[in-house]
């Protein structure tokens, strides 16, 4: 067993709902195991800046189900420099701080990894909306950002109704559309578009016009914002312009953006939220490191940073030379298995979502 007296834990990327229930269980988990814990401000930049503050439980008490983060968050390009990290290593030291709990998303795990390897334990919980760390089937904010997207289309939808209007919505998630495929079902979407899966676009008029023509009234698109034209620019609001232009349908624009990523915490996260961030200082006591929390299967799993990251950039298909010769064959095929297991995954909403569209 690891003997640690401070742990730190900070948030840091795009903030999500669920990251105040991480803090709280790694607060109130850690004081149950006489560890104190300090809270880092503002993410990386509030290790280089040594901005700190010892958390109680008393602190975190009504956290649980509140959004955004306590502890701030930055995209913090400082700390990726030698410099950077030095200052932050040495502020570790200063404040004699044993681990770390890192919440966010990829880069945040690399973040981890860097600390661990300079002598501070880490562990990382998945900590965004975009559900895009390809070794757990889930992460922490996922299931709220869903469900106020769902929220604001129903609104849209309302309105649509009265006015016989289409509006094409915008929703959040980086390169990954699970956001949108998820909203596009729960909201009976007539067409939905994610940068995983090949958009058919004319197919899309042609189902608009159909659907007119026997009188459907209100209609909902929904584009994930990682749909992009050749030039880079959001491909929603030029879909939004070409359905109004081809098929005579009044057509409107909603980019949903951050709002996404402020509801407040439904049950699924706090839970989800809870148990990752108890169990990541379990582990850092027992003398596990470099480990990312993920769910595989409905369980709470420990997965090794390293694995998680070459998985992503395999899913991505952004493997540079030499990224898998670190890993068993065995390792690989797990890899090769969880890319698959996403590819289906993603398939098989594509299909519910284009079978009950209307
Ligand atoms: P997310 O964690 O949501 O993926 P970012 O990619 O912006 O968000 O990363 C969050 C922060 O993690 C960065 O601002 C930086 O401080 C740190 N970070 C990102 N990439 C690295 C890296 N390669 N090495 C060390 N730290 C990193
Ligand atoms: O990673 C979470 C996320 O909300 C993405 O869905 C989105 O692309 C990005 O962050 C937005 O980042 P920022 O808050 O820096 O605008």
């Amino acid at each position: 067993m690891a003997k640690f007296r401070k742990i730190g834990v900070l948030t840091s990327g795009g903030d999500a709902p669920g990251m105040n229930a991480c803090i709280k269980a790694v607060v109130n988990k850690a004081h149950s195991m006489g560890i104190e814990v300090v809270g880092i401000t503002g993410g990386y930049a509030g290790l280089i800046d040594g901005n700190l503050r010892h958390l109680t439980m008393q602190d975190v008490n009504t956290l649980v189900g509140s959004s955004g983060t306590v502890l701030y968050s930055s995209r913090c390009p400082e700390f990726k420099t030698e410099q950077g990290m030095a200052t932050a290593v040495e502020s570790c030291r200063k404040n004699h701080i044993d681990a770390l709990v890192c919440i966010g998303g990829d880069g945040t795990f690399r973040g981890a990894t860097d600390m661990t390897f300079r002598g501070f334990p880490s562990i990382g919980l998945p900590g965004t909306i975009d559900n895009d760390i390809t070794a757990s089937d889930y992460t922490i904010g996922l299931d709220t950002a869903i469900n106020t997207t769902v929220q604001m289309i129903d609104c849209l939808r309302n309105t649509c109704e009265s006015h016989a209007r289409l509006n094409v919505v915008e929703v959040m998630g980086r390169d990954c559309g699970q956001i949108a495929l998820y909203a596009a079902i729960a909201t009976g979407a007539v067409a939905v578009a994610v940068p995983e899966v090949p958009f058919d676009e004319a197919g899309c008029m042609e189902k608009i016009r159909a659907l007119r023509e026997k009188g459907k009234r209100g209609m909902i698109v929904v584009v994930s914002e990682g749909m992009r034209n050749p030039d880079d620019t959001p491909y929603a609001e030029t879909l939004a312009k070409r359905i109004e232009a081809d098929t005579g349908v009044e057509t409107k624009f909603a980019r949903f953006a951050h709002v996404v990523r402020g509801g407040v915490p439904t049950a699924r996260d706090r839970v989800t939220a809870s148990e990752m961030g108890a169990r990541a200082v379990e582990l850092l006591v027992e003398g596990r490191s470099n480990l990312v929390m993920c769910e595989l299967d409905g369980k709470v799993v420990p997965v090794d940073i390293a694995f998680a990251l070459i998985a992503d950039r395999m899913y991505k298909n952004k493997l540079k030379p030499g990224d898998l010769d670190a890993f068993t064959p065995e390792q690989l095929e797990q890899m090769k298995a969880l890319c698959e297991k996403r590819r289906a995954e993603i398939r098989n909403l594509c299909d519910i979502a284009a079978s009950v569209a209307y």
